[in-house]
């Protein structure tokens, strides 16, 4: 048997002007584009904006439905937006954020499973770790690549 410690590097920052200038700015299109999600049945409404290599920014929200499964996560909203659109480009960052009728959601918010998967996907399509911006309005969490936010994933190699 051996015991094997796996390291996590979570950068936390107390509000978006700590962030540079860009990431910044993500953040504040993810605020943006989660007043645009549609979510009348969990009042709970995500926003995140991607970071292209080009510069561009691609923006989703959460698009729920009466029949509750067929809803999509912001997250995977935008990143099929982007790949669907833009699919030689790589995803640099994405910046995630949520709220609801009180506001801003006070963690950052957890993207879900199928979306850290689907997360993993494309950095492994580009070869390249996305950096990862989480809002919350009493902290916001920053990871570098998604082994810090989906260790041990399932990956293409995997099928092997
Ligand atoms: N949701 C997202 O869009 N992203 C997340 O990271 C977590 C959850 C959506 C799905 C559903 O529309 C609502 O939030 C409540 O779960």
């Amino acid at each position: 048997m051996r015991t094997k410690e796996l390291r996590i590097f979570v950068y936390e920052y107390e509000t978006v002007w700590e962030l540079s200038e860009t990431d910044k700015d993500l953040v504040l299109a993810a605020r943006e584009a989660a007043g645009k999600a549609y979510a009348p049945y969990s009042g709970f409404h995500v926003g995140a904006a991607l970071k292209l290599a080009d510069g561009q920014i691609v923006t989703g929200n959460n698009q729920e439905n009466a029949a509750y499964p067929v809803g999509l996560c912001a997250e995977r909203v935008a990143l099929f937006h982007a790949h669907a659109c833009f699919p030689e480009v790589a995803v640099e960052v994405i910046a995630v954020t949520a709220f609801t009728k009180n506001g801003i959601v006070s963690q950052p918010v957890k993207p879900c499973g199928s979306c850290r998967q689907a997360l993993v996907e494309s950095e492994f399509r580009f070869r390249k770790p996305m950096r990862i911006i989480l809002d919350g309005n009493n902290k916001i969490q920053v990871f570098e690549g998604m082994d810090n936010l989906l260790p041990f994933a399932f990956k293409p190699e995997s099928l092997d």
